[in-house]
């Protein structure tokens, strides 16, 4: 349990806490003494996820169904009675084509509508409960590709960024009700989706380049983000981009005054 808990009393909903970084967050919201809602669409990861984590509830969500997203919302508010913190993080990676020309249209729709629609859904909903309340934290996952180009697909790269836009935007509309809008962006972490989208091992998406010595990657990292976002700790901070980068996205390290 951690010495200082920093979310007491407080009510979270994730979604894409299954596994990966939503799941890492969950639990570290849930030591910190937040109750937590679990929304993902795989029901047998997100019960049992779930069921390890006490004072945690699992409900089906797919991100892209405003009925499933208004339902996750109302789930956590009529179990715990109020909705502090939404976090947007499902998301979902596709493989690159390497010509612009291969790449369908139903697959660029596909993470648009999960890594950004869905995000809009979820900020959509929270905002519901949570302008009466006068007061609320929304956190999106962002990524290293809000900022960058290159790393990853058009459909990812413009979806992230697309998650960058509305966080700036709903910031500015939802902090005249208290409510503050935030995102998170992650560096490549070896998660079953980064692994998937970048075809790489464990052992691969380790030595990918990583320009702060000594540090191994870790998904604790992008939860330790989250948990800052989501704390009063933050309370001024508002449109927020918080990169956990190692330092990637600040220098072009193949051509700095500093021998690398
Ligand atoms: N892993 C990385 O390197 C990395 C880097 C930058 C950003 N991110 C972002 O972090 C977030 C989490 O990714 P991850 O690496 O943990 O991936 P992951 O695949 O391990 O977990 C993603 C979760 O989202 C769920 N999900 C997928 N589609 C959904 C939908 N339509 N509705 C609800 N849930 C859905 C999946 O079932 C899964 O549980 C994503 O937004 C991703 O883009 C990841």
């Amino acid at each position: 349990m951690a010495a200082v808990r920093r979310l007491e009393g407080r009510v979270a909903l994730i979604t894409g806490a299954a596994r990966g970084l939503g799941e890492c967050t969950a639990r570290l919201f849930a030591e910190h003494g937040a109750k937590v809602v679990i929304a993902d669409v795989n029901d047998d990861l997100g019960e049992a996820v779930s069921k390890s984590i006490p004072d945690s509830t699992y409900v089906h969500c797919d991100v892209t169904k405003e009925e499933d997203v208004q339902n996750a919302v109302d789930t956590a508010v009529s179990k715990y009675g109020k909705l502090d913190i939404m976090f947007n993080n499902a998301g979902l990676g596709d493989y690159n084509k390497d010509c612009i020309l291969d790449n369908e249209l139903s697959d660029f729709v596909k993470v648009v509508s999960v890594n950004l629609t869905g995000v809009f859904l979820g900020t959509k909903h929270a905002a519901r409960v949570m302008i009466p309340a006068r007061r609320g934290n929304i956190i999106n996952t962002a990524s290293v590709c809000s900022i960058t180009g290159g790393l990853s697909s058009h459909a990812y790269t413009s979806s992230k960024h697309g998650v960058l836009g509305l966080t700036k935007n709903t910031a500015v509309e939802l902090g005249r009700h208290g409510i503050r809008v935030n995102c998170v962006s992650p560096y490549v972490v070896a998660t079953p989706m980064a692994k998937g989208f970048f075809r790489l091992t464990d052992e691969e998406v380790h030595n990918i380049y990583n320009p702060l010595k000594g540090a191994k990657i870790e998904p604790q990292d992008f939860a330790e983000a989250a948990l800052f976002l989501a704390s009063d700790e933050s309370k001024f901070v508002n449109g927020h981009n918080l990169v956990a980068d190692g330092g990637y996205t600040i220098s072009n390290y193949g051509f700095t005054i500093f021998k690398q």
